[in-house]
């Protein structure tokens, strides 16, 4: 009975508790509980096994996110993506009997359908995988840049940095998702590939049903999208699309279906392959010789390029924090390395000051502003440039670095990096089956809807990656990074990323929370922050997601903090430390997470998202 009690505590938390067994004394018979209310209860407060009891989460007044919040429970699987209808899609596979892997294959495609402002053939991406028998793995399927690509093909003749990085047919690298899909469903998915393309294909030739999200979404973007053949999908006849009709995409069904025919060869070579070649030339004048092709706003990628292409197996980065294992992506994503970075500089303060205080504030900070100075400057493709992963990683040099961290006051960036001489758009997803198995994805187009370009005839966005390199090291990018010159473009490089699939296990070695986010560099810091909150600030998983987060990337040498989310006294007090503070938008980055609760699972797509978890 003890037993009894302390589980169904767990569940439904000691008010619900102490309500429920006055119900069940008044009534003759107990009431069942429905799985309905046990998954929303339970959701509200949740009992993670492998965690200490949660604390209930104080947010300054006027916060647009309460405390206390639920997100879903599941009792065997789980997907939580930034689209409800992927994350059925993935579901839908989860419940055939497919394994994590083969739902976030099934997801990463209906992504490609359901969010075309994100979710992406046309991008590439990183997954970081748990199986239940312990064993992990990596995929790194991101863009690389065409063999065409040189160094200063973004600088112009007065020494500025373009645009032609972001916007149209110059910007895009050659894209990985579709090689990477495929080869992480040879090698860990249990079905075929056509099985779990199914949903994808089905929603893309029977049409998604048009919602405020997606008219927003289109809206805001709509001078970008006008510019290139998308506009006749998504802006019929220069229009809007109408709330609640239906989105058809029948040349992306067929793409899609000759992916799930030939396999990543329906995408690589053949009729695919031969419209993206086309659509690099469109409008391009004839002989344009390779250095200038940006500059006449002329597409780089070859038939050879895409031919190719190859994702990259790699080996998880890995570390502890706080006694829970955590497994990320390495480069040639800067996520893994950073976010432990940051959570080991973090580590030797026995425990963090009050979250929501200056001091909580100045701490975490002072780790981003740190470990984004090593990000900036080392990180990189490993292919080209040597990147010292094991020192970046290791529990003493974090050590160094956090007696740097002066107790009441900034350190100026440029003090720093004196000191460090010596030595647009993303969306994650999350999946757990019932056999334990555990996927962490984050892919992308940069920036909403990539480079603009849409392919003609095949029915996609191509990214803007390429301006995730430094087009000129020392200027910084759309995101305001300032990279160095191991991030310089080169022919073959993988651009760097802040990607941050990731995967926390429990002292006792079982998958308990997995996670990514979007928003550039802020993808780092938030996944960080939840984190900390789970693991530090003992918050349940959704005031851990919708607790105020703070951005700091070094340079430039800002204090950023979610608008509303720091009270007034906070701020003051970070002014009087030497921070310079500016509040950032709230939806620059959204997380999807997964924790593992007693019984199932808890999921959530961030409250900045409109994003679903989905499970059963
Ligand atoms: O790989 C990166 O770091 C960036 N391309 C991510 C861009 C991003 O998250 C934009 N989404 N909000």
């Amino acid at each position: 009975m003890i037993e009894l009690h302390d589980r169904i505590a767990g569940f439904i938390g000691r008010g619900a508790l102490l309500t429920a067994l006055v119900a069940c004394t008044r009534s003759a018979e107990p009431t069942p509980v429905t799985p309905v209310l046990v998954g929303s209860l339970n959701a509200a407060n949740p009992v993670s096994e492998g965690l200490p009891a949660r604390i209930p989460a104080q947010f300054p007044a006027g916060w647009p996110y309460p405390s206390g919040g639920s997100g879903t429970f599941a009792e065997h699987a789980m997907v939580a993506s930034n689209s409800r209808l992927a994350s059925d899609a993935g579901v839908e596979i989860l419940r055939q009997g497919g394994n994590a892997v083969d739902a976030a294959v099934a997801v990463g495609f209906a992504l490609a359908v359901t969010l075309p402002e994100a979710g992406n053939i046309g991008g590439g991406g990183y997954m970081v995988i748990r199986l239940a028998d312990g064993r992990s793995a990596a995929i790194d399927y991101r863009e690389m840049a065409p063999a065409a690509a040189s160094r200063d093909m973004y600088v112009d003749s007065a020494g500025h940095v373009t645009r032609a990085s972001i916007v149209g047919r110059a910007a895009s690298g050659v894209p990985g998702a579709v090689a990477g899909l495929t080869a992480v469903l040879a090698r860990y998915g249990t079905m075929p590939l056509p099985k779990v393309m199914i949903p994808a294909i089905r929603m893309a030739s029977e049409g998604i049903v048009v919602d405020s999200q997606l008219i927003r979404s289109v809206h805001g973007k709509e001078s970008l999208i006008r510019q290139f053949a998308g506009a006749d999908v998504f802006l019929p006849g220069g229009k809007q699309l109408q709330l609640g009709s239906r989105l058809v995409q029948p040349e992306l069904a067929e793409t899609l279906r000759l992916i799930a025919r030939e396999g990543a060869a329906g995408f690589y070579q053949g009729r695919v392959a031969q419209q993206i070649v086309a659509e690099m030339e469109r409008g391009c004048p004839p002989n344009v010789a390779p250095r200038q092709r940006a500059a006449h706003a002329c597409g780089l990628i070859t038939a050879r390029d895409l031919e190719q292409y190859q994702p990259a197996w790699r080996t998880p980065v890995s570390s502890t924090y706080r006694h829970y294992s955590l497994m990320s992506m390495p480069p040639s994503s800067s996520g893994g390395v950073t976010l432990i970075e940051t959570l080991n500089i973090l580590e030797p303060f026995a425990a963090l000051p009050q979250f929501g205080s200056a001091n909580y504030f100045h701490l975490v900070a002072s780790a981003f502003q740190r470990a984004f100075i090593d990000r900036n400057a080392k990180l990189a493709d490993p292919a080209f440039v040597s990147v010292p992963v094991d020192q970046l990683t290791s529990k003493a040099y974090a050590q160094e670095l956090q007696k740097t961290i002066p107790p009441d006051h900034a350190t100026p960036t440029t003090t720093l990096l004196a000191a460090a001489k010596e030595g647009n758009e993303t969306t994650p997803y999350v999946v757990v089956d019932s056999q334990g198995n555990a996927v962490a994805t984050t892919t992308t187009l940069n920036s909403l809807y990539g480079s603009g370009v849409y392919v003609r005839g095949a029915g996609f966005f191509l990214n803007d990656e390429m301006d995730d390199f430094a087009s000129q090291p020392g200027t910084p990018n759309q995101f305001g990074l300032v990279q160095g010159e191991n991030n310089a473009i080169a022919p073959g490089k993988r651009m760097l990323s802040a990607m941050t699939p990731t995967i926390v296990l429990d002292p006792e070695g079982r998958v308990l929370l997995v996670l990514g986010a979007r928003g550039g560099p802020r993808i780092i810091t938030s996944v960080a922050q939840v984190i900390i909150n789970v693991i530090d600030n003992r918050m349940s998983l959704s005031d851990a997601m919708s607790a105020p987060r703070i951005h700091h990337q070094s340079l430039p040498d800002t204090l950023r903090y979610d608008r509303g989310g720091l009270d007034s006294a906070a701020i003051r007090r970070l002014q009087e430390m030497g921070y310079r503070l500016a509040p950032q938008s709230l939806d620059e980055a959204k997380v999807s997470a997964i924790l593992r609760v007693r019984g199932g699972f808890i999921g959530m797509d961030d409250p900045r998202s409109s994003g679903a978890a989905v499970g059963y």
